[in-house]
C-alpha cells in the first residue's frame, strides 16, 4: 500500500504522542504513587447514628494544634453546619457519607472531594482567608442534589 510521506510523518507523530501520554501516566502512577487524596480507611454506614466520631460530629482539636471535622453527607445536607473555623490553622476533614455518593466541594478553595458510603475520605487544608464560604455537592445525589449546599465560616 502506498502512504503518502506527509501521512506517514503524522501516523509516526500521533503514535509517538500517545506512547508519549501513556507513558507519563504509568510513570507517575507507578514511581510517584499518585493517587486520590485519601486513604483507606473503612467503615459501616449503618453504625452512623451511634458512631462515636461520626455519630454527632464535632470539631476536635489535635494535641499539634490542628483541628478535626468530622462530616457526614446525607441526602440532601451536610452535618455539621454550618462549619465554623479559625483562619490560619490545619483542619483536616474526615468525610464520609450514610447514604450515596455525594461530592464536597468548598467554593473558592481547592479543597475537593468525594464522601463515599463505607469509607472516610480525609485531607488537610489551612484557610489564610476569614470569610464566608459555601460547600456544594458535586455529585449527582438524587432530586434534591442540587439543594444540597452548606456553609463554612472561617474567623
Ligand atoms: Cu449530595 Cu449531590
Amino acid at each position: 500500500m502506498e502512504v503518502d510521506v506527509y501521512e506517514r510523518v503524522w501516523m509516526w507523530a500521533a503514535t509517538a504522542l500517545i506512547a508519549l501520554f501513556l507513558g507519563a501516566i504509568l510513570l507517575t502512577a507507578g514511581a510517584q504513587a499518585i493517587q486520590p487524596p485519601s486513604h483507606i480507611e473503612t467503615l459501616d454506614p449503618t453504625t452512623i447514628p451511634t458512631h462515636p466520631e461520626f455519630g454527632k460530629p464535632a470539631i476536635a482539636r489535635r494535641p499539634d494544634g490542628g483541628l478535626v471535622v468530622p462530616v457526614v453527607a446525607t441526602m440532601f445536607a451536610f452535618n455539621p453546619d454550618p462549619i465554623e473555623l479559625p483562619a490560619n490553622v490545619p483542619v483536616t476533614f474526615r468525610l464520609t457519607s450514610a447514604d450515596v455518593i455525594h461530592g464536597f466541594v468548598i467554593v473558592g478553595t481547592n479543597a475537593n472531594a468525594m464522601a463515599m458510603p463505607g469509607y472516610v475520605t480525609e485531607f488537610t487544608i489551612t484557610f489564610s482567608r476569614a470569610g464566608e464560604y459555601p460547600i456544594a455537592c458535586h455529585e449527582y445525589c438524587g432530586l434534591m442534589h442540587h439543594m444540597m449546599v452548606g456553609k463554612l465560616v472561617v474567623k
